[in-house]
């Protein structure tokens, strides 16, 4: 594969693009807002240049991999000689079922369909196409470049020679890829959501503030984020999907959303790509400040 198409620039899209293109692949990234495409490439050459300030890459890496990318606000233009399209656009199954019957219309027959989506069914997706074994999830993590894992969802219908593709296609990106079925949240966040919902709630039912929540998971589990700072850093309003995916497709009330989770994604409070969350986030600082709302 050479041909790489991008859909949706938005946090993962632009770190989708960037591993492609550093690796060689011609990638075309498409959005339907050209703001976001500017903001993307600027974000793709400010992660680079942090790799050249660790010594991890080169300058003429760097032009290597920019030259390696062009960006499109027409999805139909961006796909029409692609061997693999990831889908990177907003976690919402109206919307991906939208932008997989187009691609299917307007890329190569033989392309393959891939969806970033956190927990959508990609059986589902796939049924909304005529190529139902070429379509498969290809999960990545957030800081893309920085994280080492690919969950692969294999759909209902997708055929064993594209998962064997993509768990190849993975390994020569430098990812581990990791296969699993499609079953609402798959693996990752059918584990993590529910971390996440059960910190909010702690807060919401004033067990703990939102610094104490993080650093008793931060130093009493190891890990390197606590659940409150990790769903600012993912998006509230990428939260809240995956937790109705969840609560829909096993009708278990131990997914349920926290109503406040549910209050901050309708005001507008999206955590990190907003501004502000649970913490709020002023440009170029890099102190964890917690937002007022909740001191
Ligand atoms: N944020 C995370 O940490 C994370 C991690 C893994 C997977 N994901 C998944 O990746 C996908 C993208 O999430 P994100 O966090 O990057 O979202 P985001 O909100 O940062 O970006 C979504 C992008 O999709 C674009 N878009 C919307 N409709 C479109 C259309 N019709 N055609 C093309 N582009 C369109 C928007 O303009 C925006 O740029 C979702 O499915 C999400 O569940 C997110």
């Amino acid at each position: 594969m050479k041909n790489i198409s991008v859909v949706g620039a938005g946090t993962m899209g632009n770190g989708i693009a960037h591993v492609f293109a550093q690796n060689g692949f011609k990638v075309n990234l498409a959005d339907i807002s050209q703001a976001q495409l500017d903001k993307a490439l600027s974000t793709i050459s400010k992660n680079l240049d942090r790799q050249i300030a660790k010594g991890a890459l080169s300058e003429e890496a760097k032009s290597f991999t920019l030259t390696n990318l062009t960006t499109t606000t027409s999805i139909v233009e961006g796909v029409k000689d692609a061997e693999l399209v990831v889908e990177a656009a907003t976690e919402n199954l109206g919307l991906k079922l939208d932008i997989f019957r187009q691609l299917d219309q307007a890329a190569p027959a033989d392309c393959i369909l891939a969806t970033n989506t956190s927990s959508i069914s990609i059986t589902a997706i796939a049924a909304a196409t005529r190529r139902p074994e070429l379509v498969i999830g290809m999960h990545f993590m957030n800081p893309v470049p920085v994280m080492k894992l690919v969950e692969i969802i294999s759909g209902y219908t997708t055929k064993p020679e594209v998962t064997a593709n993509i768990v190849e296609l993975s390994k020569s990106l430098g990812k581990v890829a990791c296969v699993v079925n499609d079953y609402p949240g798959f693996i990752a966040n059918r584990i993590l959501m529910p971390m996440v919902n059960e910190a909010v709630y702690s807060l919401y039912e004033g067990v703990a503030g939102v610094e104490e929540i993080d650093t008793v998971m931060k130093l009493g589990m190891a890990h390197p984020m606590g659940p409150l700072q990790l769903a600012d850093f993912i998006g509230l309003d990428v939260c809240l999907s995956i937790l109705n995916v969840l609560y829909k497709g096993f009708g278990n009330q131990k997914y349920a959303p926290c109503p406040l989770l549910v209050n901050m994604v309708a005001a507008g409070y999206k955590g990190m790509k907003s501004g502000e969350g649970f913490y709020k986030y002023s440009q170029g600082s890099k102190d964890l400040v917690v937002s007022k709302r909740f001191t």
